[in-house]
């Protein structure tokens, strides 16, 4: 499902802490710049003041003044308020800060698309279920939506399908798995078929119902080590027919 298109980025313009033992002081301000347009037009810039996890003052650029929480917060805004230079360079943090660095930030991270790497395997059916079960699964894609569906004969198949949500990775990259229900039959040509916007045209896979490469890759290794065996071993027979020809028994 796709999550809330609000972005945000955070700046942690200072952490001081005051040490005390057990109970130390923090002291912080945090600020943020909130915006769910491609052109900005609603970017918010806020600067949060904070002791001890509590807000004492904040800047809202939609305000455009500082308002205060407590006694002190609310001395601090006045103070600050009162100073014209400070309040005209705090108006302009919109500007300068927000819409400036959240360019940069999508062009780097949001606007790239990574294409993900999707596969078909067959998977045993919990229960010993007698319908035979696939998965189609996406991995490492960017950006999280996707959609992946299942196609008989080319046509869409909606009913004995189950997925999971987008999951996320923790490197940014996330992972899908859909999985079909289906009756085998010969002739019948079962696809996946992902879209994402890493795509110009959605990719359909199509299930190749014969063993899987590894499987076959067992079966290549454990011929030719046979093959060899068998090579060796009449080598060794033809060497001790050699042999045991040219060599005299002489009785006792
Ligand atoms: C900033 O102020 C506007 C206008 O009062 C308000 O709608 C918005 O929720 C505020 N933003 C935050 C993060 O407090």
């Amino acid at each position: 499902m796709l999550k809330s298109n609000l972005l945000c980025f955070l700046l942690i313009l200072m952490l001081s802490v005051f040490t005390g033992g057990e109970d130390a002081y923090f002291g912080g301000s945090l600020g943020r710049c909130i915006y769910s347009t491609r052109d900005y037009s609603d970017m918010v810039y806020i600067s949060a003041y904070l002791f001890n996890k509590d807000k004492y003052t904040e800047f809202n650029s939609t305000v455009g003044k500082f308002v205060g929480y407590t006694d002190y917060g609310v001395r601090n805004a006045e103070y600050w308020n009162n100073n014209p230079d400070f309040m005209q360079q705090m108006r302009a943090e919109v500007d300068r800060f927000c819409r400036h660095n959240a360019q940069i930030f999508d062009s780097s991270v949001r606007d790239k698309t990574v294409k993900p790497t999707v596969k078909i395997t067959s998977v045993k059916q919990p229960h010993g279920g007698h319908q035979a079960m696939l998965m189609c699964s996406a991995f490492r894609f960017y950006p999280q939506r996707i959609t992946v569906s299942w196609l008989k004969d080319g046509k869409p198949v909606t009913s004995d399908v189950t997925s999971t949500e987008e999951l996320a990775n923790g490197d940014w990259y996330y992972q899908i798995h859909s999985h079909l229900e289906y009756t085998p039959k010969s002739g019948e040509k079962i696809s996946c078929m992902v879209d994402h916007a890493s795509f110009n045209k959605p990719m359909i896979v199509d299930w190749d119902p014969s063993l899987p490469e590894s499987e076959r890759n067992k079966i290549v290794i454990g011929a030719s080590g046979l093959v060899l065996g068998i090579v060796i071993a009449a080598a060794g027979l033809i060497y001790y027919k050699k042999k045991s020809k040219g060599r005299i028994l002489v009785p006792h």
